[in-house]
């Protein structure tokens, strides 16, 4: 029998970090998560703990020595612990501590654990305001709060201990995760729950100009299957988006959820100015390197949302 392949995963507990378990789970890998429970979920890590191949290792990534103790035998990284963006341009110190600092304790451990393979999760904030679309890997990077600089700082030093220590990674640049779990502050995903809040009311969603700036939603279960993909990649050291590669305007959004609470409303557009800004990835490269295409179209996956009351 071929020896069990174990899993580190720091914010574990968190939104993404759950999913990622149990997809790990299915593909018999043993599961340590690593999170200081800031933002995690105690229960949902306990019932999958239940499995006998979950540990929890409630602690901080700032702890360089913590993090390096606790890698002990893992085989594979993924590393999703972070503050968000929106904390980050609040508290720069916490950011930086916990995003940059906390992502080199956990990077530099793994290379002198000599594990098989490093995913982190980055971001498509390292792009910045994208000057065309769809966004490629190879575009210039413009990362512009201490979050953002932070991913961009993440996968710098994976290369880094890539050619100091041979450390196999990827880098995936998630673009607007939603999904079931997701808790309604998430920074870019607010407007959906705002407007599934006002239409199961009875009331007409209100969209700022045009509805014109637009995100490319993508379901989390894509996301999870994104990431065990990169644990198995025969390519690897490279970024890659992880987007649809469609790019959903914020009228688009309104009127996905009108139809999927399937109520009469209609949405209402407030004249004002709106900085517009566009996101879409290019998927090309997820296709060849991960082999990953998205299951989940945009407006099924948020009839399912609504379906499950999130
Ligand atoms: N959700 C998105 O749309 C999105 C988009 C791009 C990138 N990402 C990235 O994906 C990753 C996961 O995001 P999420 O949406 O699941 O966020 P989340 O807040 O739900 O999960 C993050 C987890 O990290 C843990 N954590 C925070 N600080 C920690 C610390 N100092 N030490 C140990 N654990 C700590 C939290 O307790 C939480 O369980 C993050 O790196 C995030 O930047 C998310």
């Amino acid at each position: 029998m071929s020896t069990p392949r174990t899993a580190f995963v720091t914010g574990g507990a968190g939104f993404i970090g759950l999913h990622v378990v149990r997809q790990l789970l299915e593909k018999d890998y043993k599961v340590r998560i690593f999170d200081n429970m800031f933002r995690g979920d105690r229960d949902a890590v306990a019932r999958l703990a239940e499995s006998g191949d979950v540990e929890l290792i409630d602690q901080d990534v700032r702890y360089g020595g913590a993090v390096h103790a606790a890698m002990k035998g893992a085989t594979h990284v993924v590393h999703l612990a972070a503050v968000s963006i929106n904390k980050s341009e609040a508290d720069p110190y916490e950011s930086i501590d916990i995003n940059t600092v906390g992502a080199h304790n956990v990077i530099a451990a793994a290379a002198d654990h000599g594990v098989e393979r490093f995913v982190l999760a980055s971001s498509a904030s390292v792009y910045g305001d994208p000057k065309k679309l769809p966004m490629h890997e190879d575009d210039e990077l413009s990362p512009l709060t201490p979050y953002c600089i932070s991913k961009r700082t993440g996968e710098d030093l994976l290369a880094y201990y890539q050619r100091r220590a041979g450390l196999s990674w990827i880098a995936l640049r998630f673009f607007n995760v939603y999904g079931p779990g997701q808790k309604t502050t998430a920074y870019y995903t607010s407007v959906i729950n705002h407007f599934v809040n006002r239409i199961k009311n009875g009331e007409p969603p209100v969209i700022d100009g045009k509805g014109e700036q637009s995100m490319d939603f993508i379901h989390v279960h894509d996301i999870a299957r994104a990431v065990v993909l990169a644990m198995e990649s025969e390519q690897s050291n490279v970024p890659v988006n992880v987007g649809t590669g469609i790019d959903t305007t914020v009228a688009d959004l309104a009127r996905i959820l009108i139809d999927a609470v399937g109520a009469d409303v209609e949405p209402i557009f407030n004249p004002r100015d709106v900085l517009v800004s566009r996101r879409a990835a290019d998927t090309t490269r997820a296709k060849e390197v991960l082999g990953f295409v998205p299951e989940i179209a945009v407006e099924d996956g948020m009839t399912e949302l609504i379906r499950l009351g999130g």
